[in-house]
């Protein structure tokens, strides 16, 4: 590693959405920004992409955070829904690429990240973007309800060994973003009812303007970034502050 910056954030799916907008609002705050996602849509001084496809495992084990800083930071954000249909419906490939994205790919981050950072680095964060279906089951989400669970539950087992290790200076959350206006919801509407008997609830959240603005979703998921230490569960939600 060469140069050691101030603040340092390396965030996946910067490319658009919920993560496009928490890259542009970190660049805002003085960050040195690495977005990781198979396109880039951001162009700044202070702004690195990487070009990865987080669904090829192997393309994630050879990442290496190159870019150091004296507080680091790592937003698992990327996520995918996948083929919107009932277990026996879907395709094996489809829960394949949903599990490597929304768990496997972020594990292997986090394992990496802290091989490279947690004994050198004065400050470490880890923020991996979860969803209020891994609290309750949603028809068609299977593996995508399964892999949120598990990220939780992956979170507040680091937290653990963050306590146990004495690795005061580090924090991890999990958080639930609630309902956001990004191409991801348009996916979740663009599906036929026979298939997603929810459907309905996801073209209302829209029609009745419930779903909010990336941008007003990175402001609060911010607050959690620029204070971790009043944060106090590891699992939170958008909702509750
Ligand atoms: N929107 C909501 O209402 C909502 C609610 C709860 C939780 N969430 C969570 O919030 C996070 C962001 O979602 P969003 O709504 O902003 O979704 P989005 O607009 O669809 O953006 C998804 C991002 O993930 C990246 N991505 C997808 N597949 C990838 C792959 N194989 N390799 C690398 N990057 C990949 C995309 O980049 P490329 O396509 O350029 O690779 C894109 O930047 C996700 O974890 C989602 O589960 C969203």
């Amino acid at each position: 590693m060469a140069t050691q910056l101030n603040k340092v954030a390396y965030i996946t799916g910067s490319s658009s959405g919920l993560g496009k907008a928490l890259a542009e609002l970190l660049l805002d705050q003085d960050y040195f920004v690495i977005g990781i996602a198979r396109t880039a849509s951001i162009e700044d001084a202070n702004y690195q992409h990487v070009f990865l496809d987080l669904a090829n495992i192997n393309q994630v084990v050879d990442f290496q955070f190159q870019v150091d800083g004296k507080e680091v930071l790592l937003i698992n954000n990327a996520g995918i829904i996948g083929d919107i249909l009932p277990i026996g419906q879907t395709t094996s490939t489809s829960l394949q690429e949903i599990s490597n994205v929304n768990i496997l790919a972020p594990q292997i981050l986090i394992n990496t990240f802290l091989a490279t950072f947690l004994t050198k680095t004065t400050k470490g964060h880890l923020v991996n973007i979860s969803s209020g279906a891994g609290k309750n089951p949603i028809d068609s989400w299977a593996a995508y309800c399964a892999s949120k669970a598990a990220l939780d539950l992956f979170s507040q087992t680091i937290a653990l060994e963050f306590q146990l290790n004495g690795n005061h200076a580090w924090n991890i959350h999990s958080i639930a973003p609630g309902v956001v206006d990004t191409p991801m919801q348009a996916h979740i509407r663009n599906t036929s009812p026979e298939k997603f008997k929810s459907l309905n609830r996801f073209i209302e959240l829209k029609q009745n303007g419930d779903l909010v603005s990336p941008e007003k979703t990175a402001q609060k998921i911010f607050t959690v970034i620029n204070h971790p230490e009043k944060f106090k569960n590891t699992v939170l939600s958008v909702r509750d502050f």
